[in-house]
Parts: structure tokens; sequence; C-alpha cells
């Protein structure tokens, strides 16, 4: 029988237990995206809380384009030294860290009118009404650097891997989404096409951090909205970068533009029915693809993941909101206190700069 906290191997990653802190934007960073002394205490403590490995909040590759405020950057050298004292200090716990990274797109509401905002089609983004730029071939190439260079940065950082954001309706989202991508170029179109992108980065990511660095992918099983991907779709990006060689595949879904309470960070968890909320769909996939499966969403009860880890293929489970309430959760789980996560998903996380838990202050 498998344990949550069984030690095992993600790839060249070594965990020591099955739980990951999924990608949590902090809002704490300064203005240009570099660390600050709150940002490393956040990690430290939990480094401190006994999870296997943590994802960072969202990282921006180009200089120019940040979704929020207070995120993280890593589009030029100026971040390794400052990310290599935060992987060093992260290690000593024995815990494992992963940089997340993202270009942002048209689901924002920061800094608007003073930066070009990319989309994969020219197509108002039904929350934020903002109208990206439709990508050229030549800015697509470009972007595929950024990650590239992104890549290889996290590498030379000290990090254990890097994970590309492929979800919740940010930019690699969108073009996986016929609603936001209506190109008709090899990049949209069919799923093969409208995946190519992605297939695109993460060769020119494996050509540039070698084939021993862990790469990551966060994607969406399906978008949750009329004519948004789905999971037959999900299941067909999933499998094709597990051919070419990916390393692990976190599973959410949904974005700003989904049917209430169908994204990726759902209300009201409310019962053991309603926890690990992507289960399905994720069962599905890791049934189906030969790279370990990551479970996101609504992941809260011990006994809950403990049956998904031992009746499905589904290897990881990551969560955000319980961290953001209680930091030392799985120290907690382990010391044998199994009552299930404090934290209520009422969202206020949201709404707080340092997206602490407001029960906590
Ligand atoms: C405050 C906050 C910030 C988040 N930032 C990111 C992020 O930077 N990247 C990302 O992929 N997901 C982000 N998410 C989504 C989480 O990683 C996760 O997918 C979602 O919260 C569902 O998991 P949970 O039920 O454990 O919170 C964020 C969620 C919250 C609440």
């Amino acid at each position: 029988m498998k344990s949550l906290f069984d030690r095992t191997q993600l790839s060249n990653i070594s965990l020591k237990n099955r739980f990951i802190r999924s990608a949590t934007w902090e809002e704490l960073a300064d203005k240009k995206g570099h660390m600050t002394k709150e940002l490393f205490k956040v990690y430290e403590n939990l480094a401190d809380g006994g999870i296997g490995a943590l994802i960072t909040g969202y990282a921006f590759v180009t200089k120019d384009e940040q979704p929020n405020p207070g995120m993280m950057g890593i589009y030029n050298d100026s971040f390794i030294e400052e990310y290599r004292a935060l992987t060093d200090m992260v290690h000593k716990y024995d815990t494992q860290i992963i940089l997340q990274i993202a270009y942002g797109g048209s689901q924002t509401n920061f800094d608007l009118g003073k930066r070009i905002i990319w989309g994969p089609s020219s197509v108002e983004n039904s929350v934020t009404k903002v109208i990206p730029d439709e990508m050229t071939k030549e800015e697509i190439k470009v972007l595929i650097k950024a990650f590239a260079d992104g890549g290889l940065r996290a590498k030379k950082a000290g990090f254990d891997g890097v994970q590309l954001h492929g979800a919740h309706g940010y930019l690699l989202s969108q073009f996986l989404n016929p609603y936001y991508n209506r190109r008709n170029d090899q990049y949209g179109g069919s799923i093969e096409n409208r995946s190519r992108i992605i297939f695109e980065i993460y060769e020119a990511v494996r050509e540039k951090v070698g084939k021993d660095f862990p790469i990551l992918i966060k994607v969406n099983c399906g978008d949750f909205m009329d004519n948004g991907l789905t999971l037959e779709e999900s299941l067909y990006t999933s499998k094709k970068l597990s051919e070419m060689g990916i390393d692990g595949i976190e599973i959410s879904g949904g974005c700003a533009s989904s049917k209430p309470n169908e994204g990726p960070v759902r209300i009201k968890v409310n019962s053991k029915e309603k926890e690990s909320y992507f289960k399905e769909h994720a069962r599905r996939i890791a049934s189906e693809v030969d790279t370990p499966i990551i479970l996101v969403g609504g992941n809260r009860s011990i006994d809950v993941m403990d049956e998904i880890l031992n009746n499905t293929d589904i290897e990881y489970f990551s969560l955000c909101r319980p961290l953001l309430c209680e930091p030392h959760l799985i120290n907690r789980w382990a010391k044998g206190d199994t009552t299930k996560a404090k934290c209520v998903s009422c969202n206020k996380c949201f709404e707080v700069v340092g997206k602490t838990c407001i029960f906590n202050r």
C-alpha cells in the first residue's frame, strides 16, 4: 500500500513525502520582481512546515509583462544570485523547490495601458475586458526564448526543477482554449496546433537545461466554459508532453472565464465529496499518461487523498490555500493529528497582500 508519507523520486527530485505546495502568488516581491525579506520568510516558514516540495509563485519571463503586482521575476540574470540564497535555504530543510514560470496575457487588471499584452488572438477577455495583441510568429519565437532563458536561470539558481504555467487562463492556457485562440496558422485550430507553442517551449527549455533537469507543467484538465478546452483535448496535450519527456504534470482546471465556481480556486469545499475536485479528470489522465501526475484543487483530508493515491495512478497532491492557513500542516499530519486542513476555502486570502489566511490575523 502506498503512503502519503513515502519518500519517492519524481524524476531527479527526491521528495520526503507526496505533498507539494502548489504555485502561489504571494504579492510580496518588489516592483521589479525581486526577492524581499518578507517573501524569503514565507518560504522559510513553508520549508520548515514539512512539505516535500515547494512550487514558487508564478515568475514572469519577460520584463514588461506582469499580470499582477508583487510577482516574482526571472527575466534576466540579476535574479540568479538572490534565488540561489532562496534555494540554499529551502534545501537545508530537506525540502525541494521548483520555480513556476509564466506569461500573463489578457487575464489581468494590473497596470493596464502601460504595457503590450499578448494573446493568441485579439479576443476580449470575458472578465477583465482586456483585448490583447495577437502574437506574430516572431513574437512567439521571442516568448519561447524567454521561457527557455528563464528555465536555464532557474537551473543556475539551484532550483530542483522548473514548472511551465500552462493553466488557469494565462497565455499558454489561452492558446489551448478555442474561445481565446482563433488563429488559423499552425498555432491554432486543432488541439495539435493549439498545443504547439507549449511543445516548442518545452523543447526550447529542455535544450537549454539538459536532459537531467526536471521540467514540469501545470495544465487544465478542462476550461469549464463554453468553447473551452475539453478533457479529451487536455489528455492529448499531456500524452504528447509525456512522450516528449516532461517530468511531471500537475492537473488543475478552469480560469477566470469559467462558469461560476468551476474555476481553479473553488469556494465552499465543505464536504468530502467536494474535496480534490479535479480527481476524476486527473484519474483519467493518470491512467493514460506515463508521467507522474500531481493533483491540485481542494485537497483537504488525509483519508480522501489516501484513497485516491491507492486507487488511481495519481502520485502527488499539491495544496495552496490550506498552507496559507497552516504553513505547518504537513508536520501536523506527520505527527499524527490528521484532522482535515483548517482552510474553509473562502478565498479571502486573495484580498490580503502576503495572501495569508484572514482567520490567522
Ligand atoms: C492567493 C493565491 C495565489 C495563487 N497563485 C498561483 C500561481 O502563482 N500559479 C498557479 O499556477 N496557481 C496559483 N494559484 C492557484 C493554486 O496553485 C491552486 O491551483 C488553487 O488554489 C487550488 O488549490 P487549493 O484548493 O489547494 O487552494 C493561486 C491561488 C491562490 C489562492
